[in-house]
């Protein structure tokens, strides 16, 4: 059987803003199909069900909003500082309130990840809301990690000065150091 947990990524990182982006969204998108996959796979045992369940937990609570404020607090700011033309605004804009719309799926799906992570809950019962929860978060973060794609990342090179995409990218690994 394939193991339900996603296989370690390498530990070379980048060490370029974007790359460090980029990488986080990997994560991302490894963790989202994680979500769909515990709902929906009925082959793994119950150990691994908790297994997988508490991984979520921990990325999705501890991880993704270390690279919410990623955006909203480092590079957002420093996009509009620089003179972000009107297309690239509406999409920071656009990301922030996504954040707070993924904020609001996940608010009901860390509980029941807890829950299923120490025996309080059997995937069997909670089904229902695992599919649809899994399926919410998919949904949400595939328009979204594509808009930074398609129309935020882009310009972090062509907008900002040297010094300052090194200041960020210091910001993203600081972060994670403390
Ligand atoms: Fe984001
Ligand atoms: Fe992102």
């Amino acid at each position: 059987m394939t193991p339900i947990l996603p296989r370690r990524q390498s530990t070379h990182e980048p060490d370029d803003a974007v790359g460090l982006m980029l990488a986080c969204h990997t994560r991302i998108r490894s963790f989202g199909s994680l979500a769909a996959r515990i709902a929906l796979d009925t082959s793994p045992s119950d150990e691994e069900v908790a297994e997988a369940a508490a991984a979520l937990h921990r990325y999705f609570s501890v991880a993704l909003p270390l690279h919410v404020a990623d955006e909203d607090l480092s590079l957002r700011p420093r996009l509009e500082r620089f003179g972000a033309p009107a297309e690239v605004r509406e999409a920071l804009s656009r990301m922030s309130m996504q954040h707070l719309d993924i904020d609001q799926v996940l608010a009901e799906a860390l509980p029941l990840w807890l829950a299923l992570s120490r025996g309080e809950a059997s995937r069997a019962q909670r089904s229902k809301d695992l599919v649809s929860l899994g399926r919410s978060l998919g949904e949400h973060f595939d328009g979204h990690l594509d808009l930074e794609e398609r129309v935020i990342f882009p310009v972090v090179r062509t907008l900002l000065p040297a010094d300052e995409e090194e200041a960020l990218a210091g910001e993203i690994r600081r972060r994670r150091s403390v």
